[in-house]
Order: structure tokens, then sequence, then C-alpha cells
């Protein structure tokens, strides 16, 4: 609860010394592991306040800023592949109408693989394996190191996947549960610091049950990547929180649904 206040009152004192009309807050900091969603915890807006207020130890930092912020109006970004956005706090961002969004930063490997899934998947070739491995040697790197926080990262890296193989029910049979295999590694070597390398294979099946493999091989300052897609996130909700829209059938404009899914695709 302490914590809640102390960054709220960050925020305002911020505002204020700098003669703001408005503040964003994105996250940017360390990847968290997966927090638990269960009634009671964090299900409802209400459910998290209390959580908050008990100092219940399953509620995350990055709840708490995302809390913080939506209390004082401000649209709060993820860009960590952590799942802050639990229910409740949606529901607190629907209540004070303040936009949230985000989703892991797509600066490299992950970006790629939604753009390579979706070609390989829509010219018809069936993608059977995809094996992503990775080592850096930065901060994010030695945090990722930690299963609880790798964990959160495959889970993101996974969800790309999950989301090509949902959407094409000719290829990957729904009732068989088919899916490629899909493995991620990541590795901290302190030698390469910011410097990401990616390695990438792709196996698919095509014509007459034939494979065609693609193997990329990708190295770049992971930062260099992120930095941009941080401003423009910001940069893009800022112009959201001023467009408002009207259809034929509304008499008033609106202004967008609070989740900001357009932040994901970032
Ligand atoms: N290309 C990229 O760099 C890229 C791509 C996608 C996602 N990300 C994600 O962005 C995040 C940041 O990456 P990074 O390389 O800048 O990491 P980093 O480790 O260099 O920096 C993280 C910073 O967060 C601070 N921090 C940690 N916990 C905090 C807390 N509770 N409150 C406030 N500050 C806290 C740390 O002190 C550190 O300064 C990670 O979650 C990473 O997975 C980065």
């Amino acid at each position: 609860q302490q914590d809640l206040e102390h960054i709220r009152n960050d925020i305002r004192t911020f505002k204020k010394n700098n003669n703001l009309d408005k503040v964003i807050v994105l996250w940017t900091a360390n990847t968290e592991r997966y927090v638990d969603v269960r009634q009671g915890l964090n299900q409802t807006s209400d459910e998290i306040l209390q959580s908050i207020a008990a100092n219940d130890d399953e509620i995350s930092p990055s709840n708490i800023f995302a809390c913080a912020a939506i209390l004082e109006g401000c649209p709060y970004i993820n860009g960590s592949p952590q799942n802050t956005l639990v229910p409740g706090i949606i529901e607190l961002a629907s209540k004070h109408n303040v936009f949230i969004g985000g989703d892991d930063f797509k600066s490299g490997q992950t970006k790629l693989k939604s753009v390579l899934a979706d070609f390989l998947v829509s010219a018809g070739l069936k993608i059977e394996s995809i094996v992503s491995y990775n080592h850096l040697g930065n901060n994010d790197g030695k945090n990722l190191s930690a299963p609880q926080q790798f964990r959160s990262k495959e889970i993101s890296k996974s969800n790309v996947v999950d989301d090509m193989v949902g959407a094409n029910h000719l290829l990957y049979n729904k009732k068989k549960n088919e899916h490629p295999d899909h493995v991620v590694v990541i590795k901290y070597v302190p030698f390469v610091k910011d410097s990401k390398r990616a390695m990438d294979e792709y196996i698919s099946s095509i014509f007459m049950n034939g494979l065609n493999t693609i193997a990329i091989h990708n190295t770049c300052e992971d930062s260099l990547l992120a930095s941009p897609l941080i401003i423009d996130l910001v940069i893009l909700t800022e112009l959201l929180t001023r467009i408002t829209y009207k259809t034929n059938d509304s008499e008033q404009y609106q202004s967008f649904e609070p989740v900001l899914s357009i932040l994901s695709y970032l």
C-alpha cells in the first residue's frame, strides 16, 4: 500500500514540477515472473486494490505501478513479457477510462517470428518446428537466465505461434490438436554484452511431404532495437488519448476501449 501511495505521489510531483498536461507510464524494468491469477487476489478491481492494501506477496511491482498510473489517470504501457494486466487491472482501467496495453516489445526475433510464420502459413507451407536460440550478455540476459523470468519470456514468444495455429484450421487440424514443435532457449553470455545473438530454425512441410528449412542468424544491439519502440509506443498512446470516433449508429464521439490492443503490435 505504501508503494502505491509513493508512486502515485511521484507521478503527481513529476507532473507538477515539469508543468505537464499528461503523463504516460511505460514499464521497461526487469521481466518479472508470472503472477497467479485467482479469485480473491486480482480478478476484480476491488480485489486487486484490497490485495495491495493487504501487502499480498503475490502482487508484483508492475501490478502496483499499473494501479498507481490508472488511479492517477495516466495510461500504462507494459514493455515486458509478464502478465501485469490481470483482469482486476483491466477492470480498474475500464472504470477510470484509462488506456492500458503493451505486451513485450517485439523488437527482433519475436517480430520476425510473427512475420515469417504468417508468410509461411499463408503460402500453404505448414510449419512443423520452430527452434529459437538466443544468447546475450546484458542485464536483461542475466535476469532471463532465472527460470521463472525465462518462463514469462517463453510464454510471450509462444503466443505468436499459438495465434498463427489458431487462425489456420486448414493446415492445423484442431481436433487432432496439431501444432508445431516450438522451443525457445535463452542463455546469458556476458562477453557479447548488449549485442544479442538470435538463431532460428523453421522447418515446414511442403509439396509431396518435402521439407523446407530456413535458418536465420541475427546479431544486433538489443537496446537500440527497443528504444525507438519505447518512443513510438508513448507517442502512439498520447495520440490515442486525443482521438475520438463515431459510427453511423452512434450519436456521440467516443474514445477507444481502455485496452489498447494496437500497442501490443509493437
Ligand atoms: N530489445 C530489448 O531490449 C527488449 C525487447 C523486448 C522486451 N524487453 C524487455 O524490456 C525490459 C527491460 O529490458 P532491459 O534490457 O532494459 O533491462 P535492464 O535489466 O537493463 O534494465 C531494467 C531496469 O529496471 C530496473 N528495475 C527492476 N525492477 C524494478 C522495479 N520493481 N521498479 C523500478 N525499476 C526496476 C532495474 O534496476 C534496471 O535499471 C525487460 O523486461 C525485457 O525483457 C527488452
